[in-house]
């Protein structure tokens, strides 16, 4: 983990309220593991004082690319920065996703903005596995495909692919998988990694999953993250013991 000053190459709405950063920051991209994260100060003054963590979406040299969703002051002040500006980033942060293992396919399910660490996981994994990304949405302006694979679409509405959520999405599908031989990697919104969890531990697959929490330090020192482990005997950190878990580690 270090701290850095990059610089931006560029920012670009990629769909309504979704930007795409990318940042040159050679010494921390080199760093980087799919799953990671980076707290970046979002603004040269000191509000908001608290930085914002952004999964590392993609690594291209010592480009490091950011996904995210426009929500409050801090990403209004990432979506009008300008190539050229200076941003400062500690990274990387965190456990990321373990692409280890016999698993020859590789089912990635991905909630809105859960979808922005997998074009890096997607770049890292083997070229031998089966990937195939079940993407939801409330709506069809909400499904993200950045630089996905094989994408399977479901949407709330019905406005877009499966008419449903993801979970139900992948239920539909799941009849095509031998839990033996298969791996999920999974983020997105709470309520649903609750219930992939459930499902995949029900179904015996293999389950890991990138959760969130409003985070203060970054890196495990001011206790504010915290989640509940099964069967450790302390309260796991997002941002350290995580932001990615086995899906049977943690009770969400
Ligand atoms: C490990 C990790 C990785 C993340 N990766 C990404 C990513 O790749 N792309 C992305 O768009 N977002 C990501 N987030 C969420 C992102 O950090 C928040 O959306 C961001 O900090 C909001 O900042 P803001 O100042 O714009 O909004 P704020 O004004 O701080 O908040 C606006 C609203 O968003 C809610 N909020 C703030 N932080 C979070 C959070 N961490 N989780 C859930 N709700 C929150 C607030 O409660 C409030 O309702 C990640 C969070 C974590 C913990
Ligand atoms: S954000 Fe400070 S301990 Fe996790």
């Amino acid at each position: 983990m270090i701290e850095k000053d990059g610089i931006v190459e560029s920012v670009e709405e990629l769909q309504t309220d979704i930007f795409i950063l990318k940042v040159k920051a050679p010494q921390i991209a080199v760093l980087a593991k799919p799953g990671e994260f980076c707290n970046i100060k979002v603004s040269d003054s000191i509000f908001p004082f608290l930085r914002r963590p952004f999964s590392i979406c993609d690594v291209e040299d010592d480009v490091i690319t950011f996904q995210f969703n426009l929500v409050g002051e801090g990403t209004k002040l990432l979506s009008q920065k300008k190539k050229g500006d200076t941003i400062n980033i500690i990274g990387t942060l965190g456990v990321g996703f373990n692409l280890l293992g016999n698993y020859e396919n590789a089912l990635i399910v991905a909630g809105g903005i859960g979808a922005a660490p997998f074009p890096f996981l997607i770049k890292n994994i083997s070229e031998k596995k089966n990937i195939i990304s079940f993407v939801g949405g409330r709506s069809k302006k909400d499904i993200i495909k950045y630089k996905l694979k094989n994408i399977i679409a479901s949407t709330d509405d019905g406005s877009e692919g499966f008419h449903g959520n993801v979970v139900e999405l992948l239920d539909s599908e799941i009849h095509k998988y031998d839990s033996a031989n298969t791996k999920i990697f999974a983020c997105g919104p709470n309520p649903m990694l609750r219930a992939l969890s459930k499902y995949s531990i029900e179904r015996g697959f293999a389950c890991e999953i990138s959760t969130e929490s409003v985070m203060a330090c970054g890196f495990g020192i001011c206790q504010g993250c915290n989640i509940e482990g099964k069967d450790f005997d302390r309260f796991l950190l997002v941002c350290k013991d995580g932001p990615v878990f086995k899906a049977e580690d943690v009770i969400l």
